[in-house]
């Protein structure tokens, strides 16, 4: 087997995108992530092409969720992280960057469900009011908007005002999207979003990230590459800190470039 690690990123199958053709929403340029010298990431760029669904999958401590999470500082408290991250032609990774207001165009679901302990109606309408909108009228509308996006409208609407934490685990979590949905961003970060949930739930939110793609573009880290294949437009293989692969999702399953990546989708490792 050919270790590919050593490659450097010219000699790596990475998918550039032609401008002409493409919208790119965000992209990294020389991104590193130094928890303390050790460095989780090492080479990790990528373009995300507007309104498509991009998948990042490879084993365990690969740099997954560092590199996702540095997409909308996440990181700060936590890692140094040296490099661009272009956001409409702004450099949002530099020092002067309102990082609040940033998140409300890069916003980010986790892998477990964390709604706040309050009613439903109060997770989607809690953000909302901490940004100034008060009205009740507004808030319902976005709070009913929000909820049918996520595909839950129907079995909550008249269950408002109980307790988020009395819902299912699936339920949390498409009600996690709904609150991370209800701010407008314009970019969704997914960790793993499914993978505390049953089957059934599972293809739930991929059903529900399907139709989000039409108004938001889509990051999502998986373990799962049956879910990669089934939901998202392009995959990124990362090992070892870097990524190794980078194409049209069909590619990466059916033709991959690199001995590593057709070794792990193979289930050779990881
Ligand atoms: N908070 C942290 N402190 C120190 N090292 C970390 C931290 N988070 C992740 N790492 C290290 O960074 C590397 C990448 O981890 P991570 O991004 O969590 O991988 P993945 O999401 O692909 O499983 C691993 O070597 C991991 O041990
Ligand atoms: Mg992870």
């Amino acid at each position: 087997m050919a270790d590919n690690t050593n490659l450097t990123t010219s000699q790596r199958n990475i998918l550039k995108f032609d401008p002409k053709d493409h919208e790119i929403a965000l992209s990294t340029e020389d991104l590193h992530v130094f928890y303390g010298k050790t460095e989780g990431i090492s080479e990790g760029d990528l373009q995300f092409e507007r309104y498509k669904i991009s998948a990042l999958i490879g084993p365990s401590g690969s740099g997954k969720s560092t590199y996702l999470r540095s997409l909308n500082r996440m990181n700060d408290r936590i890692a140094t992280v040296k490099g661009k991250i272009m956001y409409r032609g702004l450099d949002i990774n530099s020092n002067d960057i309102d990082v609040y207001e940033m998140r409300r165009h890069i916003g980010m679901v986790f892998q477990r469900p964390n709604p706040f302990a309050k009613s439903i109606y109060e997770n989607i309408a809690f953000a909302l009011r901490q940004r100034g909108m008060n009205k009740k009228q507004d808030l319902d509308e976005i709070v009913e908007r929000s909820l049918r996006q996520a595909a839950m409208w129907d079995q909550v609407k008249d269950d408002l005002n109980k307790s988020a934490l009395a819902l299912s685990g699936g339920q949390q979590q498409r009600l996690c999207i709904a609150r991370a949905i209800a701010i407008k961003p314009d970019i969704l970060l997914l960790d793993e979003p499914a993978s505390a949930l049953d089957p059934v739930s599972t293809s739930q939110i991929e059903d529900t990230l399907l139709e989000l793609k039409q108004n938001y573009t889509i990051i999502i880290v998986t373990h799962n590459m049956q879910q990669a294949s089934r939901i998202s437009d392009y995959t990124a293989f990362f090992n070892l800190g870097k990524v190794l692969e980078y194409a049209e999702t069909g590619d990466i399953f059916t033709n991959p470039k690199v001995d590593l990546t057709n070794d792990y989708i193979s289930g050779n490792f990881g």
